[in-house]
């Protein structure tokens, strides 16, 4: 055959070819996405959710209307809403390695050092190393070795509210637990406490009161929706001052974390023998092999600090007010404690195993009162088909822990504040089952929760072995306040205050 001639040979075939292609082509695969209300433009669906003092409420509802798998779009972002514990499973267990990661939303960005601590840290080399450095300083091994800063810690709480109870006026204890709380974590992560007081004030510039009012600001602006993250090219006009704020925080932030860094390179030998801020100067580099910045020291602690605080405190509050509308429930856990552990000590970390009346109110007020009423948001990090929906990448994943809690078709009665739920069935509240979820699941599940647990057992198992509680006169169950007040976590919004009476032999107090 001539040159000329295969050469039209090969550009006829190639010709058919073509065309062959273009009538065989497949229609593009129309995306199914799960149902939603009808983004506007520009702004998506952000009308719903900007200004709801209560998110986890308001995704409730849209949940109840569009089901257990919805979506909305903030600005032109996906935001997939997780609402029952089936759905919770696929994100967090059946695909968690592609949901593992975090938005970098301005609020993690200001409050953890640029992405710095481990809960708003993006899924890569840098959160992995954070999470094993974590592993190591919350192990049940760790843990044993801060366990003399636990015991001292609640020798002093309970002190304090001994001299609160003799005036045999109502006592509001949010503020002794808050310092107990913090206190404990303090020894913990720095060696010592970081705030003044006359027990450790070397070099501490702020009160209990400012680093409250700082850590509170924390969980605010890292729960608090600012719209340039979701329409990216409005960001510069702050339409809500909310960048203002947060950079003036990042900023209160630096200072109290640079002093408590600075304060302790030169005062090494007399913080207590082992804390997480020192491990952490020790390490120059976390595995696998990543360079350790003095920002991200600081973003670490504060995850630590800011992560194990509050929502200790928010659980036993939560508890309390539950306890106190529910007088049976008060009965049965001080007739669990006589009889365990008698009257003549305090309750120890060791007698837990054997308090399961108290484990049950414990989990019943963290079903109803999830501390992180929506889980940190995940975020997709590939393309992925779930319950038969396509969610792409890049989309937010929310995971309503308030809903969870509240499936009826997990749940009995969900509405009712009923701790013998727990006590007919072995029920998991530390990931494997998916309708509670106070500490997550997965990857990203909290890493503190062993440390959370024992501050949360301790004080309230001390707190009802040790003192008779009552409403004021004229205060009925039914008063005490369930409303919530929402941040990045939840805590009633009236805390309860409560006569306490001694009720062991003085010598103990
Ligand atoms: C009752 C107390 C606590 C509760 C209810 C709680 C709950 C949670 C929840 C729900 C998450 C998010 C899980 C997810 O995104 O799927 C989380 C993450 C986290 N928590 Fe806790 N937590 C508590 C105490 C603590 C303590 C004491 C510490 C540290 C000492 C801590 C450190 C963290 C950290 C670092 C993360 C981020 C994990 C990650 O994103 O990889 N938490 N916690």
């Amino acid at each position: 055959m001539e040159g000329s001639s295969a050469l039209l040979v090969l550009a006829f075939i190639a010709a058919v070819a073509f065309i062959a292609r273009i009538i065989n082509r497949k229609p593009h695969r129309k995306l199914k996405h799960p149902p939603g209300p009808k983004p506007w433009p520009i702004i998506g669906n952000l009308n719903l959710i900007i200004g709801s003092s209560r998110p986890h409420r308001s995704l409730h509802a849209l949940s109840q209307k569009y089901g257990e798998l919805s979506m909305l779009k903030f600005g032109n972002i996906p935001v997939v809403i997780a609402a029952s514990p089936e759905m919770a499973k696929l994100f967090l267990k059946t695909y968690d390695t592609v949901f593992a990661s975090r938005p970098a939303q301005s609020g993690g960005r200001y409050t953890t050092f640029d992405f710095s601590d481990v809960t708003w840290a993006p899924y890569g080399q840098y959160w992995i190393g954070a999470q094993i450095f974590l592993t190591e300083v919350l192990n049940p091994k760790a843990l044993k070795l801060y366990e003399h800063v636990r015991v001292e810690e609640k020798r002093t709480f309970l002190s304090r509210v001994h001299s609160l109870s003799l005036s045999g006026k109502p006592v509001v204890l949010r503020e002794e637990v808050y310092r107990y709380s913090l206190s404990t974590m303090s020894k913990t992560i720095f060696g010592r406490l970081c705030f003044q007081s006359h027990e450790s004030d070397g070099g501490n510039t702020l009160t209990l009161d400012q680093v409250k009012a700082l850590l509170d600001e924390c969980f605010v602006m890292g729960g608090a929706l600012n719209i340039g993250d979701y329409i990216p090219w409005l960001n510069f006009l702050d339409l809500q001052g909310l960048l203002k704020q947060m950079k003036a925080l990042y900023n209160k932030l630096d200072r109290f974390y640079s002093d408590m860094i600075d304060y302790h390179l030169t005062h090494r030998e007399l913080s207590v023998s082992i804390n997480a801020l020192d491990s952490l100067l020790r390490k120059v580099r976390i595995p696998p092999e990543v360079k350790l910045t003095r920002e991200n020291v600081k973003g670490m602690l504060q995850g630590l600090l800011a992560g194990g605080t509050d929502t200790s405190v928010i659980a036993i509050e939560w508890s309390i007010h539950e306890i106190m509308r529910h007088p049976r429930v008060y009965d049965k856990a001080k007739e669990e404690l006589e009889r365990v552990i008698g009257k003549s000590r305090w309750v120890e970390e060791e007698d837990f195993s054997q308090l399961p009346y108290l484990e049950a109110i414990i989990k019943e007020s963290m079903r109803l009162h999830p501390i992180a009423a929506l889980l940190a948001p995940h975020l997709a990090m590939e393309d992925c088909n779930v319950a038969g929906y396509d969610i792409s990448k890049g989309t937010v994943v929310m995971i309503n822990n308030w809903s969870l809690g509240r499936d009826p078709k997990a749940w009995d009665k969900p509405e009712e504040f009923m701790p013998e739920r727990f006590m007919v069935e072995e029920i998991d509240m530390l990931g494997s089952n998916f309708a509670l979820l106070p500490f997550g699941s997965g990857r990203r599940m909290c890493p503190g929760y062993r440390l959370a647990l024992n501050i949360v057992r301790s004080t309230l198992a001390n707190l009802l072995h040790g003192y008779n509680w009552r409403l004021p006169d004229g205060m009925t169950p039914e008063e005490v306040c369930l409303e919530e007040e929402y941040g990045f976590t939840i805590h009633p919004k009236i805390p309860v205050a409560m006569i306490i009476e001694p009720s062991l032999p003085a010598h103990l107090y």
